[in-house]
């Protein structure tokens, strides 16, 4: 890095909801964000730009069958996966998206191939159309632990709200093991922001149900900071929780009142998520009103992750 580079920076989710069920759980997902995280960092000190970071780091995630994202994703009431992801670059200041796209191994890509397009939010039939267009392969995302889920599911009518989301183990079953999608976060070497969120959904919803993450209330960035949400999409949209926070930051916060006075105001409405996010000092923020949050970050000096948090604080931060 030369001296008039910035101090890069990251932090990512797989997840938000109950807690792990297991010590053995919580290494194995540790294992899984350090190794995105360190990767992205990686790339990051290279000279990777922020969006470019953002989507490889949720390339990396997409692929973990561990995360309800890309391969992995949950089911939803019909059998079918739909997943949803987006992308916003902070210089730019422009989200793009792909609401409820089927058969595609990275939902990233499709968001990303969005930013240059004057039409930047695409659903089902468009994000179909968008896959035949750009020739990209025919891809199952499908695992066996979700199929089991799904089927126990069925077989009791579909009495759950959303599906178990963080696989702690390879093929068990732990329904209650959380919710939530993946997401990236990063600062690069030019100051540079950007923001990413991919989802299978909550899990067991209603075909056309459409998630927060490919919108403003689940990803944002701008220049001053980048936010990615997870948990309950309903949640997130009726507090527009990403783009709150950043334009807490816009109106003079730090990041840190950003979070504390945003999961507060939630808190107070029982909501059920969590966040992550940076801002363009370099300052590092998470939340959650959920039981565990499961984020993962890179300092520049050090990493650390959220596992273990489940007290009853709302945020925290890393300057
Ligand atoms: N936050 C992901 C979803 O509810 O779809």
């Amino acid at each position: 890095m030369s001296v008039n580079q910035v101090q890069p920076k990251v932090i990512i989710h797989g997840g938000a909801g109950s807690a792990l069920k297991s010590q053995e759980g919580a290494d194995a997902v540790r294992k899984s964000l350090y190794k995105v995280v360190e990767e992205v960092y990686t790339l990051l000190l290279a000279g990777a730009t922020a969006q470019a970071a953002v989507v490889h780091g949720c390339h990396l995630m997409e692929d973990d069958p561990r995360f309800n994202a890309g391969t992995g994703s949950v089911l939803q009431s019909d059998g079918q996966i739909r997943m949803s992801a987006s992308l916003m670059d902070g210089t730019t200041q422009r989200l793009s998206g792909v609401i409820n796209v089927s058969r595609v191994q990275h939902p990233i890509d499709l968001a990303q191939a969005l930013q240059a397009s004057p039409d930047r939010v695409l659903s089902d039939y468009g994000s179909a159309e968008l896959v035949r267009e750009l020739q990209v392969p025919i891809y199952n995302p499908m695992i066996e632990i979700r199929l089991q889920e799904w089927l126990q599911e069925r077989s009791e009518n579909f009495i759950k709200e959303a599906a178990g989301v963080v696989a702690e183990k390879e093929l068990v079953d732990d329904p209650e093991a959380g919710r939530g999608t993946i997401g990236v976060v990063v600062l690069d070497t030019q100051g540079n922001l950007a923001a990413g969120t991919s989802t299978g959904g909550k899990g067991f919803e209603r075909i056309g149900r459409v998630s927060d993450s490919a919108m403003p209330a689940g990803n944002y960035a701008t220049a001053e900071a980048a936010i990615s949400c997870t948990g309950i999409g309903e949640d997130i949209i009726d507090e527009c929780l990403a783009a709150r926070i950043v334009v807490r930051v816009t109106d003079g916060l730090s990041l840190a009142d950003a979070f504390e006075r945003s999961f507060t105001e939630a808190r107070g409405r029982q909501r059920d998520f969590g966040a992550i996010g940076i801002d363009a000092t370099g300052a590092i923020a998470f939340g959650k009103t959920s039981e565990v949050l499961l984020a993962a970050f890179h300092t520049g000096e050090q990493m650390g992750d959220t596992l273990e948090w489940t007290g009853d604080t709302l945020s925290g931060f890393i300057s």
